[in-house]
């Protein structure tokens, strides 16, 4: 039986990343994966460790029913490249920072989440950090639809 670990990355983990954690690990649990697939979620900086999610992503998620309270910032480590099986940057920046600090035999496992969404065709999830509430929606919106098509290609990884 294996299991796949994926770590979504932003730059603060306080707002795309939880929220991005919070929406996978809701589809994961419908679909009886829980015990497949690990989620988790960090920054590439280190503004925001150990601080709950910003209050408007919190607001945003409880709308839809997700709950970030319990999430706390933490920032990528070296040792994480090792650990998880995909490493899923929210934009292009992400992706770079990550692969300035990834050992080159694991620069495979980064990615962007929005490769993986089929309704919205944007390239990346935008930082909402200095934007209103429909930012924070719209990265909701954009999390639902990526994380759908993301399960859909962890499943043909699982040897159930
Ligand atoms: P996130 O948003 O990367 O989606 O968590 C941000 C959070 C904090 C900052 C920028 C983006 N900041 O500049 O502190």
């Amino acid at each position: 039986m294996n299991t796949i670990a994926v770590c979504f990355v932003c730059l603060g983990n306080i707002c795309r990343s939880p929220s991005a954690e919070a929406v996978m690990l809701r589809q994961v649990s419908r679909a009886k994966l829980a015990h497949k697939i690990v989620v988790d979620s960090a920054g590439t900086g280190n503004w925001h460790i150990g601080q709950p999610p910003d209050e408007r992503a919190q607001r945003a998620a409880r709308k839809r029913g997700y709950d970030l309270s319990l999430l706390r910032g933490r920032q990528i480590g070296a040792e994480d490249f090792a650990r998880f099986d995909l490493l899923i940057a929210m934009d292009d920046a992400n992706a770079v920072a990550l692969t300035e600090v990834c050992p080159p035999a694991y620069r495979d496992k980064i990615r962007l989440l929005m490769e993986f969404a089929t309704r919205d065709d944007s390239r990346v999830v935008v930082d909402p950090y200095f934007g209103g509430d429909e930012d924070f929606e719209r990265v909701l919106d954009q999390c639902e639809d990526a994380c759908e098509g993301l399960l859909k290609a962890l499943r043909t990884q699982l040897v159930v």
